[in-house]
């Protein structure tokens, strides 16, 4: 099949590559030229496990390939994917900007019939209005063409993107139009093979299907932070009660890992958008609204812990801080909303030296921090280093942030040398407290039981 995909980010370069993998020709559209010469060049501009290999199979075989020709883009396609960025607006709804700019070249362009398909995360609604963008600009040129509109929302994870695409849980399509199903039908047969993966149903109902996925997502791990807090004070552990109640198969074993808060570019903006839009409606979820202010306030517990051990803000004062894990989780260079973020804001508010380790995401977080935090960059209150071993050089403490795997087997005994104040603050509850004491330090987690 012929597709052309709009917005080549994580979304669409993830979708385009698959879709050609299983042999379709994939021309993908970005407006970013920057980042279009580089896919052109084989260069990838974001980490993503296994991307590298997939795009350079598929595009080498002259079944992948990249533009920023809108001409060329609607030209080439019997199905058009919109995968284009849906950010929060200052309101919080979602800024359907890019969205509806992308649905209106196509309408401009438009000479034969077409499948347009929402890959974008989206309001309930947007089909309608990415129809009416279109049939719009098909009016202003008197062109009478065919096309339809369908909902496909999108769950992969960033860091297993791949993965999730090939073998999904499920493909949700909404649709009113049974010549678009049959051929979506015909697109997704080769990722359900085994058994079918395709559930259809009407576009305002897939549109919602996605929201409430991350909301329920976003729900369960408010739910497991605020618990740990809870458990903290009570002197019981969140990790045992993880354990105890992720075995009920009612509640299953996923999403219930307390730490410093849900960040990224979707639990954040998709619980503000769908908060947004149950506000328009007149239909508050009170719910959804406590998820998100327990997750804000998450994201500082940890800071509050800093604080206690080192006997109040004042004393932090001077401190060397190393934090390990900078991207909002393992697997990925995106530091979109990443919890680090916050950490760090708070350490060199306070007075602290901070320095900082990922494997990964260094630049794109020196690229961020450049522009938040340039002073502290410039006069080196703030270091962005090069290992592990470096953040700790001379540090008071550690922070770990993101759980990247070569953070899970530290030389406790090395830190607790190394560490001037003896003291490892485990945001993502992955150290066994015994042990880190038996090294000679102070564990604090997120809802552990106090090891003393
Ligand atoms: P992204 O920011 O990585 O990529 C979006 C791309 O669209 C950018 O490269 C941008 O240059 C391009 N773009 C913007 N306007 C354009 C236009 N008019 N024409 C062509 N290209 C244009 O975004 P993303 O993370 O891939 O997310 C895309 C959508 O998918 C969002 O709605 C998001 O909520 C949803 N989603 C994301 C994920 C994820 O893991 N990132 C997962 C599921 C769903
Ligand atoms: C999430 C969803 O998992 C995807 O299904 C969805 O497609 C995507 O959003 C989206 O709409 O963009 P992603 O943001 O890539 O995917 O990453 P997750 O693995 O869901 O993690 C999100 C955040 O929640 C991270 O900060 C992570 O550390 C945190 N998290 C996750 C927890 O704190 N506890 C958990 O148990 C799981």
């Amino acid at each position: 099949m012929k597709i052309t995909i709009i917005g080549t980010g994580y979304v669409g370069l993830v979708s385009g590559a698959c879709f050609a993998d299983f042999g379709n020709n994939v021309l993908c559209l970005d407006v970013n030229a920057r980042k279009v010469e580089m896919l052109k060049d084989g260069r990838i501009p974001i980490h993503e496990p296994g991307l590298d290999e997939l795009v350079r199979r598929n595009a080498a075989a002259g079944r992948l390939s990249f533009t920023t020709s809108y001409d060329d883009a609607v030209e080439h396609a019997e199905v058009i994917f919109l995968a284009v960025g849906t950010p929060p607006d200052e309101d919080g709804s979602a800024d359907l900007t890019h969205i509806l700019a992308a649905a209106r070249s196509i309408g401009e362009r438009l000479t034969r019939p077409v499948v347009v398909v929402d890959k974008s995360t989206v309001p309930v609604g947007t089909a309608d209005s990415v129809r009416k963008a279109i049939s719009d600009e098909l009016d202003r040129r008197g062109a009478d063409i065919s096309f339809a509109v369908v909902s496909n929302p999108e769950f992969l994870k960033e860091g297993a993107a791949i993965e999730d695409f090939m073998r999904p849980d499920r493909i949700v399509v909404g649709s009113d139009d049974e010549q678009a199903t049959k051929l979506m039908r015909q697109l997704y047969a080769p990722f359900s093979r085994n058994h079918d993966k395709m559930i259809e149903m009407d576009v305002r109902s897939a549109e919602l299907t996605k929201y409430a996925a991350n909301a329920m997502l976003a729900t369960r791990i408010s739910f497991m932070n605020e618990l740990a807090n809870l458990a903290e004070v009570l002197d019981a552990d969140i990790e045992a009660v993880r354990l105890g109640i992720g075995s009920d198969p009612r509640i299953g074993p996923h999403f219930l890992y307390s730490g410093m808060g849900y960040g990224g570019s979707c639990f954040p903006k998709d619980v503000k958008a769908l908060l947004k839009t149950s506000k328009d409606h007149g239909c508050t979820l009170h719910l959804l609204s406590a998820i998100e202010t327990v997750n804000e306030t998450q994201k500082g517990v940890l800071f509050e812990k800093i604080v206690r051990h080192f006997g109040g803000r004042d004393e932090l004062a001077g401190k060397t801080i190393a934090l390990w894990g900078l991207s909002f989780k393992p697997n990925t260079d995106d530091m979109r909303e990443a919890p680090s973020l916050v950490l760090i804001r708070q350490l060199l508010q306070a007075g602290c030296r901070v320095q900082a380790y990922d494997p990964v995401a260094h630049a794109e977080a020196r690229r961020i921090l450049e522009s938040s935090s340039p002073e502290s960059l410039s006069s080196g209150q703030l270091a962005i280093v090069a290992s592990s071993t470096e953040a700790i050089d001379n540090a008071d403490a550690l922070v770990l942030v993101t759980e990247w795997k070569e953070f899970r087997a530290p030389d406790f005994g090395l830190l607790a040398k190394t560490l001037r104040s003896k003291a490892i603050f485990d945001g993502r509850n992955q150290y066994d407290p015994a042990i880190v004491r038996e090294a000679g330090l102070r564990y604090y987690g997120i809802g552990r039981r106090n090891p003393w």
